[in-house]
């Protein structure tokens, strides 16, 4: 009960401080594993201006019929024109993906075309993203991670997890870049699992990162780790063998908790009473949120283990 208390109390001067600070922009207040300061990787303002104006220029050429796929209907990344489709389709106009005679340059008509063509080419349009045959996160599966990402963290981080996503300019402090490795590298899984489930609110972060866990369940959230982990200085891709084999910079932390120690886990069981208490209708001491419910893809964490096992 102790350790709620001085959570609570921590809360309390975060509130505080969020209230009376203008800008978050170049204060040192993200902490590393060892405890030391560091400005917070995020984007100039510059920069999410830019990226703004990209995504406005891509919904206007959507609604115009000018080009297909926008951030919401068909994700593409914006910045890069990964997932985006003109020349060289069966679409016609009206169709999503139809980029017109002369449409605009994504990044398969900038690289060669791969010897083995259209699977890639599928696998590119079908899924916009890499595919990753291993983990780095025990019992979890970053490819099961990406498909939540895409649909709750985009808005925010972006695409491609650099903290330019379409809403990032108007949020302060800024969602972070989630692809910065000696920032996030430093970041054990209990953190990011933590600031995933329950939000800035429940490890002394703003509010403005919201709390995820009722619309994610734990296995879900760990598959997102998983995800975040493989993506760790992932070079904005020129061919799309580096768009789908992205390298990674993480190495597993000794000692940390993963989705297959979790249950066992002291520190991990601890942070849970926090992640639930800053839930919507959760709380009093009730764990209610996180189990392993059946469903859709969802896998529990052995099956993952085993599907890595076998080499996916
Ligand atoms: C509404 C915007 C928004 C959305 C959507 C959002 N985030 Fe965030 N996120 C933020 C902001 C803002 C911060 C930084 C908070 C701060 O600086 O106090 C942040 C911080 C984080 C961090 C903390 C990194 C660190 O420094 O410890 C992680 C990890 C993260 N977000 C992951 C995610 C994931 C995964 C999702 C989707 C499930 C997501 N975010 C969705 C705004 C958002």
């Amino acid at each position: 009960m102790n350790k709620l208390i001085i959570w609570a109390a921590a809360l309390g001067i975060a509130t505080a401080m969020s209230a009376s600070s203008e800008s978050f922009a170049a204060t040192a207040r993200c902490q590393l594993n060892d405890g030391t300061r560091v400005v917070c990787p995020v984007r100039t303002d510059a920069e999410l201006e830019a990226a703004g104006a990209a995504y406005e220029a891509e919904a206007h050429q959507m609604s115009s019929g000018e080009s297909g796929s926008t951030y919401g209907v068909a994700p593409f990344d914006y910045l890069t024109g990964v997932g985006k489709r003109n020349e060289g389709t069966t679409l016609t106009k009206g169709d999503s993906g139809y980029g017109g005679k002369g449409g605009k340059t994504e990044l398969w008509d900038r690289v060669k075309k791969p010897s083995d063509g259209e699977s890639v080419y599928n696998q590119w349009t079908n899924n916009w993203s890499p595919s990753f045959s291993t983990t780095m996160v025990p019992g979890a599966d970053p490819n099961e991670g990406k498909q939540w990402y895409y649909v709750y963290c985009i808005t925010c981080h972006g695409w491609g997890l650099r903290g330019d996503g379409p809403s990032a300019a108007e949020i302060d402090p800024r969602p972070r870049v989630l692809t910065k490795g000696d920032y996030m590298n430093n970041k054990s899984n209990l953190q990011l699992f933590s600031v995933i489930k329950g939000g800035g609110e429940a490890v002394n972060l703003s509010s403005s990162m919201p709390a995820w866990g009722n619309f994610l369940q734990d296995q879900d959230i760990w598959n997102v780790v998983a995800w975040l982990r493989m993506m760790a200085d992932a070079k904005v891709p020129t061919t799309i063998e580096e768009y789908l084999n992205p390298k990674t910079t993480f190495k597993p932390i000794d000692g940390d908790v993963d989705a297959l120690t979790a249950a066992k886990d002291e520190d991990f069981q601890d942070a849970q009473e926090m992640n639930e208490l800053s839930l919507a209708g959760r709380g009093k001491g009730e764990l209610k949120g996180g189990g392993y419910v059946e469903g859709g893809l969802r896998k529990k964490p052995g099956e993952v283990a085993d599907k890595v096992k076998k080499g996916y």
